[in-house]
């Protein structure tokens, strides 16, 4: 067995996953998030700890296997949160995490600092989320703090370090904190040196399969695992997302609706040059890249429309009746930008709309119209991936938009590509357990481990019809956010 942890913002899961890839026993414990002030969002490195020693405690538990058969642990993460620690490895402060805004101040001033090179070192644009406005922040804010501070980490780093003693990032989780040379794979003298800051409070940085220790005794203890039990790096948990999605090789992309929508594709190219209008971060392969473009509120728009206006019905009956309406909801027009957007508009300030309203629209109009807004907007990423030069013709989905089949078949109308839905479905985790199977030599390459965990099922193709239709709509639903942005910004 390997064990595949994944920190993620509500709570930690932990699966125990056998040698065909099956996940055996799976368990999640959640966790406390605050919100001080407005725009921030902090959680405290000590719950990530308790929460994943209870989770593996409880999964060794239920399993009942014996601790000796598990070969090794790996980890996905939330990306881009600020762990300071001091030199004991005690925790500074909260975390500040990806989805805390209070950082639009450090952005403005990295882009000025660093104007062109910004993107040619760190290859993303400075966002609200990323960890370098984070430090920034505490370095204008708190300089007390960071004067004790020894070192940063990102929120699985610290928590394996708890388990392990040992200080690692892994490349994927780096690139997330536009500190990192993305392309020569270093920590970037230039972008440290421009904010004095020093060099030696970045740590070690590693594969994402690479070991980084075994278990402390006295996590041995608690968690039921073993001193021996071998430890690796792991990655961000978009990184981990695609490796579980089986996104291993050129041409493979994946589009996952959750709550945030991604589209996020495969890349060897190194100095692709996308302006900035999708994130490029390295890949949990060694040497390989993604690229990704990010719809804030996908998931998170349906979910708000049905709170707001259908609050007496479950999904399942909000979404009975769109199977019956036609590509194009009669005239409805919806963008997704309830919350901001970021590819591939990165505008916090723009807002959602709903266009072309009839007297006659009922609320499955209106819930079609939100499907397609959220797929509309993932389009946008697709699109710019295109121009990369890449053709995309199938797109494996994930998340809650894979278990609706009228939105699989409006993926595949409004993308122009088949569209792929996987047999079982483990996300993120089941990527951190198979950069423990391949780190611990189950495979000879990620791409076997995929080939033997990952089986596909249905395969939805575009229909010409709803494709022409969509593809007009397209265009109009471009031109909302241009004509719309002076309301809110
Ligand atoms: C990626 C991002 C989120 C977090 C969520 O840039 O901010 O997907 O990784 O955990």
């Amino acid at each position: 067995y390997v064990i595949g942890v994944d920190l993620g913002t509500s709570a930690v899961k932990t699966v125990l996953v056998d040698q065909q890839g099956k996940v055996a026993f799976e368990h999640s414990e959640a966790y406390p998030l605050s919100r001080p002030q407005p725009s921030w969002s902090e959680q405290d490195p000590e719950d990530w700890v308790k929460g994943t020693l209870v989770s593996l405690r409880r999964l060794m538990e239920q399993s009942g296997v014996d601790p000796a058969q598990v070969d090794g642990i790996s980890f996905s993460g939330q990306m881009h949160g600020l762990v300071l620690v001091d030199k004991d490895g005690q925790a500074l402060r909260p975390a500040i995490l990806w989805n805390d805004t209070r950082t639009t101040a450090q952005c403005r001033r990295i882009e000025q600092t660093l104007g062109t090179e910004l993107l040619e070192i760190a290859r993303n644009r400075a966002l609200e989320g990323f960890t370098l406005p984070k430090l920034l922040w505490v370095q204008e804010h708190e300089p007390e703090v960071l004067d004790q501070a020894s070192l940063f980490l990102l929120p699985k780093d610290y928590v394996r370090f708890r388990l392990t003693g040992d200080y690692a990032m892994d490349y994927s989780d780096a690139a997330g904190t536009l500190l990192l040379d993305v392309a020569s794979k270093e920590w970037s003298v230039t972008i440290a040196e421009a904010f004095g800051l020093p060099l030696s409070l970045c740590p070690r940085l590693v594969e994402s399969f690479e070991q980084t220790g075994t278990l402390l005794p006295e996590i041995a203890l608690t968690s039921g695992l073993l001193t021996s039990t071998k430890v690796y790096a792991g990655g961000a948990d978009n990184a981990c997302g695609a490796l579980g999605a089986g996104i291993l090789g050129e041409g493979r992309t994946m589009c996952s609706i959750g709550t945030s929508g991604v589209v996020l594709s495969y890349e060897t190219n190194k100095d692709l040059n996308l302006e900035g209008k999708v994130h490029f971060f390295n890949h949990g392969e060694k040497d390989a890249y993604y690229i990704m473009g990010v719809t804030l509120a996908a998931g998170y728009s349906l979910t708000w429309f049905k709170d707001t206006f259908a609050a007496d019905r479950s999904f399942e009956q909000l979404l009975e009746g769109v199977g019956a309406i036609p590509a194009g909801s009669g005239g409805l027009l919806f963008t997704p930008y309830i919350v901001g957007e970021r590819t591939p508009h990165p505008d916090a300030n723009i807002r959602g709309s709903f266009i072309g309203m009839d007297s006659g629209h009922t609320l499955s109009h209106f819930t079609h119209a939100v499907m397609e807004g959220i797929t509309f907007s993932l389009r946008e990423s697709i699109e710019i991936v295109r121009e990369s030069g890449k053709a995309i013709t199938e797109v494996i989905a994930i998340g809650g938009g894979a278990k609706n089949e009228v939105w699989l078949q409006m993926q595949a109308d409004i993308f122009n590509a088949s569209i792929i839905k996987l047999e079982s479905e483990q996300g993120p985790a089941l990527g951190a357990a198979m950069l423990a199977a391949y780190g611990s030599g189950w495979f000879a390459s990620l791409g076997e481990c995929a080939d033997a965990f990952i089986r596909q099922a249905e395969v939805y193709t575009p229909n010409p019809q709803q494709a022409a239709i969509y593809n007009g709509l397209f265009d109009l639903y471009q031109q909302v956010y241009t004509q719309t942005r002076e309301l809110n910004n």
